[in-house]
């Protein structure tokens, strides 16, 4: 059996055998990958276990697969294609053979500096090569890989390397964004002055700013190390459930969750779901514009097309420079084929009119994609429309940083598309729909709680160094499945259309921002008594974050002090767009703060606030209120 599917009937076939027989449909896919050990055991333990394992007894080395696999039939295909933030800069492309040799070298460095399997390796750099080269040597040498996104501020960094223990970390000196340089060095220093970052023994900075900065005792310049090393590095030789990365996220509490793959899953599921959903051809120019720093990136800029073989474009810079016309300047020069972004992207384009897309050619795209977020049908039909030109298949792409990959989407080309729908589960993925009361739905026509009922291979093992909250958040709430956090309609025809998180997770721009983390943030304010945090409806970020704040008496601080202490703690992706400051928050009677109140009231809804007499203090809503008139 191939592993791609051509065509509906392909689907149903492959749907069906992959529920009927798990474990053979998965052992023929594994069957393609480069094993050192092929696996014959495919999967044992259980979601209500919290122990799932895939393809337990293999070995293997997921840069084996995703470049020496190609270097027997294509060493000089292009692998990336590099676009600076620089619009005068020309494209720099690798072959599969180069990006082999670069990922080497930097493995290589990686071990001088002492860096071996099980390492973590924590990665804070700006939108180039050298982070994906980094990536992969992490892999190369079974280092275990923690990209930071480029937008968490000193605080929010320190926590990530001190929860993993980091021992090295990358970070670009400064990250070149539209006219912007984001000083990254500057604000590792920073983080390295927080109790708990000693961990680390070794700080490699590659320049890319050409900033002007001096070296602390531990810092080592890329360019003084990894040009110089041998281009051949042995992989090592992984165990499949070996952790392969850790990706930080959101949750419902104040402390992010670090995420946990592993190897041998996350690469089928990776490849597998990179090839069916976008069904990207041998000369096609495949370009997701996402960032590294998020799960999007990992795998469906770096491990999905590499492990499929694929031309990958990696863009440094932003949507809107020089104009809004770049990502279309992009996909003319490049004559991109596939083209993959979030719904905020699609929105703040749209918002600058449609001259900039107008002027663009776009024949070469043949399928355009859309991930983070619910798509709105306004943004899907001015995607179709004007990027598409309406004979672009869109795929919907419904997935966490969770599940590692795709899960309910179109097949580009094969699945009837619905606007706003993420339409089927991919082979192997059994949606269920489920009540508050746990109870599933079982009519095709429901609306519910979203959960997964069978383990998939790309799924998170567990949450690093909280196996317990792991179990808490996903396979407890509903015993026997795996819970999303995503509230979801399914349609007579079986379609799914995600209507968004049921959790306290507010989706700003397609980021997961807790509501609790924004909380701790502002509590650490000293002249604040108490907040809480909603999300309340934007026009181009999807949501944005609404504080509701209650100060000391007479501290004069303003709302954009607040502000500051959120960028502070956590950085600007989670920057207030209103704080409001209350002298009280609306409780139930036993102290609980109604959000379900707040949202509305944010949202100016004040005629469906409902009944609020059962509040312990229900004048403090029509307080509240005016003050919002
Ligand atoms: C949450 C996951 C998946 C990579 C990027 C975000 C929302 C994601 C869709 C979609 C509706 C979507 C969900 C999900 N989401 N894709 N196509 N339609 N909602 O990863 O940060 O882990 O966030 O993003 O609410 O739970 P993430």
């Amino acid at each position: 059996m191939s592993l791609e599917v051509k065509n509906w009937e392909e689907y149903t076939g492959h749907y069906d055998q992959s529920i009927k027989d798990r474990e053979q449909y998965w052992s023929n896919v594994a069957s393609q990958f480069l094993w050192h050990k092929r696996p014959s055991l495919i999967q044992s333990g259980s979601m209500s276990g919290g122990d799932v394992k895939w393809f337990e007894d293999g070995k293997l080395n997921i840069t084996e697969n995703c470049l020496d696999r190609h270097l027997l039939h294509s060493p000089d295909k292009v692998a990336l294609t590099f676009v600076s933030n620089d619009p005068k800069a020309k494209k720099i492309e690798y072959t599969y053979k180069e990006l082999h040799q670069e990922v080497c070298k930097t493995a290589n460095m990686l071990k001088s500096f002492g860096i071996s399997k099980g390492d973590r390796v924590c990665l804070y750099m700006g939108m180039t090569p050298e982070l994906m080269f980094s990536v992969l040597a992490c892999a190369r040498i079974g280092a275990i890989h923690s990209v930071v996104f480029g937008g968490f501020s000193a605080q929010a960094l320190a926590d990530r390397i001190i929860d993993a223990q980091a021992k090295a970390l990358i970070v670009s000196d400064g990250s070149l964004r539209g006219n912007k340089v984001i000083d990254l060095k500057s604000i590792v220093d920073q983080s390295l002055l927080i109790s708990g970052t000693e961990c680390l023994e070794t700080v490699i900075v590659h320049k890319r700013a050409n900033l002007d900065l001096s070296l602390n005792s531990i810092d080592r310049w890329w360019h003084e190390h990894q040009p110089m090393q041998s281009e051949k590095c042995p992989a090592e030789i992984m165990n499949a459930e070996d952790p392969l990365f850790i990706l930080y996220t959101s949750g419902s509490t104040g402390k992010p969750k670090g995420i946990v793959h592993t190897t041998a899953g996350y690469m089928v599921w990776a490849q597998y779901t990179f090839e069916n959903v976008f069904q990207v051809k041998q000369d096609d120019v495949y370009w997701c514009t996402a960032d590294i720093g998020w799960i999007t990136g990992h795998t469906y800029i770096t491990y999905g097309p590499l492990l499929s073989g694929k031309n990958t474009v990696m863009f440094e810079g932003v949507p809107t420079f020089p104009d809004a016309s770049r990502f279309w300047t992009i996909c003319d020069d490049l004559k991109v084929t596939h083209f993959y972004t979030a719904p905020t992207a699609i929105r703040a384009l749209m918002s600058c009119g449609d001259q900039f897309v107008e002027t663009s050619d776009l024949s070469s795209l043949k399928v355009i994609g859309s991930v983070g977020e619910p798509i709105n049908e306004e943004a899907w039909h001015w995607y179709d429309k004007k990027v598409g030109k309406g004979k672009c298949p869109i795929v919907d792409t419904w997935w966490q940083t969770e599940t590692g990959g795709i899960l309910i989407s179109p097949l580009a080309g094969i699945t009837e598309t619905i606007p706003c729908h993420a339409t089927k589960p991919l082979p192997g993925i059994e949606p269920v729909l489920v009540d508050d009361k746990a109870k599933e739905l079982t009519e095709t026509k429901a609306q519910g709680n979203l959960c997964i009922k069978s383990p998939w291979p790309g799924m998170l093992r567990t949450i690093w160094n909280d196996h317990n909250r792991f179990m808490e958040t996903y396979m407890k709430p509903y015993p026997g499945y795996y819970f999303t956090g995503d509230g979801c309609k399914r349609c007579e025809k079986g379609n799914y259309r995600i209507t968004g998180r049921v959790d306290d997770v507010i989706n700003v721009s397609g980021h997961r921002v807790g509501t609790a983390e924004v909380e701790d943030a502002i509590n650490q304010n000293n002249a604040v008594v108490e907040s809480a945090v909603v999300g309340k409806s934007h026009p181009i970020k999807g949501q944005c974050i609404y504080a509701f704040v209650i100060l000391n008496e007479k501290t004069g601080v303003s709302e954009d002090d607040i502000k500051a202490t959120v960028v502070k703690h956590i950085g600007a992706l989670a920057r207030p767009e209103t704080v409001m400051i209350v002298s009280d928050l609306p409780k139930t009677r036993s102290g609980k703060i109604m959000r379900r109140i707040l949202r509305k009231l944010s949202e100016g809804e004040f005629d469906e606030l409902g009944d609020v007499s059962t509040l312990l203090n229900p004048d403090v809503v029509q307080q509240i209120r005016h003050s919002l008139n």
